[in-house]
């Protein structure tokens, strides 16, 4: 609704239609427009215009690619089979459908302890020679606060509602802060500037999938019943951080309490009992879903979300979010993004059925 950007061969042209939605600072129920989901790509344009479709260029890649060892189990964990509650019926969000709290049975199922990190994304890409989304279309979008002087003063535009999100020209996996910035020393961070459809490349060459939202939320939960985080209700425990998000004023001034600006290592804050780590906070996660907002709160078995829609669910908030401005580092917390898009704050990790 608000990010018309529209994708020829070489160029790009990102154009800004601003639409109200006024943003203001302190309470929860203005800020539902503000959290991510205004960096959509609009690439429905390209086939109307005649252009080539990127999807169409993906699946040709994607049936080339040769599965990887199989040794990629090793770093997941079992989440038994069961009746499980997900949501909540005592939404922050309720436009973002966190509710109602809903009985869901799963599966046993494996899921990754570790947010996918660039060392793994780029085996992935060396392996198989993947390129990104990003790559494609030449741009993605970075929190303003990481960019360098020179790189800001080349961008004209800006996201109406969320000013402090930069779209950059060749900023991808390997350059997250544009051209001039490498990830030389974040190979343990999580990759990001990955879209949807990349992510699921990435799962699939190990024989993995993105989890559902059930199965990510159930893993967020760790067997804790109604606690807004993977540990409890207290955000900072005996004033210990868990969670790699923003402390002070966003987004002007991070104070770093919790060690960091951006992205922490995946390995890094505690586990929830799961042994799962980053599970809310560092990046947005995508799930396999389809993102609806209205949920029966009658018992699912297995749920896959709705069987088609415009955009994915992801979970789990960011080293962006701030309880004044994005308070959705809780597990019931949702937001979406379409399958293309990118952004800073944006990775995931895989699951696997058994
Ligand atoms: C990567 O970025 C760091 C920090 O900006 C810089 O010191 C280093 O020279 C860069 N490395 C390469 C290979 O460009
Ligand atoms: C950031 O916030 C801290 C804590 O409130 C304060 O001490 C510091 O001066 C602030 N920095 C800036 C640049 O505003």
């Amino acid at each position: 609704m608000d990010l018309f950007s529209c994708f020829a061969n070489r160029c790009s042209f990102i154009f800004l239609i601003i639409i109200g939605c006024s943003l203001t600072f302190g309470e929860h129920n203005e800020k539902q427009c503000s959290c991510g989901k205004n960096l959509n790509r609009q690439s429905g344009n390209n086939e109307q215009n005649g252009f080539c479709s990127l999807d169409d260029s993906q699946k040709c890649s994607l049936s080339k690619l040769e599965q990887a060892p199989d040794n990629s189990q090793d770093e997941m964990v079992l989440i038994k089979s069961g009746s499980y509650s997900i949501g909540t019926n005592e939404p922050i969000f309720i436009a973002d459908g966190e509710g109602p709290k809903r009985t869901v049975v799963l599966k046993s199922f494996l899921i990754d302890k570790y947010e996918v990190s660039n060392q793994e994304f780029a085996t992935f890409v060396s392996s198989t020679g993947y390129k990104t989304e990003a790559e494609k279309f030449g741009d993605s979008f970075v929190f303003e606060g990481l960019l360098s002087e020179e790189t800001k003063a080349d961008i004209k535009e800006a996201v109406a509602q969320a000013p402090w999100w930069l779209p950059v020209k060749h900023a991808s996996w390997r350059h997250p802060e544009g051209p001039s910035s490498n990830i030389s020393g974040r190979m343990d961070h999580p990759v990001v500037h990955v879209s949807w459809n990349d992510a699921t490349a990435y799962c699939n060459w190990l024989g993995k999938r993105l989890p559902t939202e059930a199965e990510y939320e159930v893993t967020c939960r760790g067997g804790l019943s109604d606690r807004l985080f993977p540990w409890g209700n207290k955000l900072t425990p005996n004033n210990k951080h868990r969670v790699n998000i923003w402390q002070g004023q966003f987004p002007i001034n991070n104070t770093e309490e919790d060690g960091y600006y951006g992205t922490s290592p995946v390995t890094d804050f505690l586990p929830n009992v799961y042994g799962v780590h980053n599970i809310v906070g560092n990046v947005w996660e995508w799930t396999s879903d389809w993102w609806i907002t209205k949920h029966s709160d009658e018992i699912q078995i297995d749920p896959v979300g709705p069987p088609s829609g415009t955009e994915k669910v992801k979970k789990g908030g960011s080293y962006l979010c701030h309880e004044t401005y994005c308070y959705r580092y809780r597990c019931a917390a949702r937001s979406q993004n379409t399958p293309d898009s990118s952004a800073g704050n944006l990775g995931f990790r895989c699951a696997a059925s058994i």
